[in-house]
């Protein structure tokens, strides 16, 4: 599955990602900079915060109720705002695009 990450700069990293690993990890593993995954894919840092194309942004599973709260600590919460380490990587995500937020350049 193709991942786009776009940081805050605008440079664009596409990776293609394994099924079922998490979007953090999946960054992590490219050396996508601008996710952090302090925490180790916990729900308990936010520093894997991204905000998801809306083309996508259906598809994902609900935020729980975790990463609601995890979510209201960030700088720069917006609608489409995820925890990259609440997601996994399926077949209908082909070409999710992912932009990063400034605090984590
Ligand atoms: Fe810490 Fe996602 S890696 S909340």
């Amino acid at each position: 599955t193709t991942v786009v990450f776009i940081d805050h700069a605008g440079a664009r990293y596409e990776v293609e990602a394994s099924p079922n690993k998490s979007l953090m990890q999946t960054a992590l593993d490219h050396s996508v900079p601008g996710i952090l995954g302090d925490c180790g894919g916990s729900c308990s840092c936010a520093t894997c915060h991204a905000y998801v194309d809306e083309r996508w942004a259906a598809m994902l599973p609900p935020k729980s109720e975790t990463e609601v709260f995890m979510l209201e600590g960030v700088p720069d919460l917006r609608e489409n705002s995820r925890l990259c380490c609440q997601l996994r990587v399926t077949p209908e995500l082909e070409g999710i695009v992912l932009q990063l937020p400034e605090e984590q350049m």
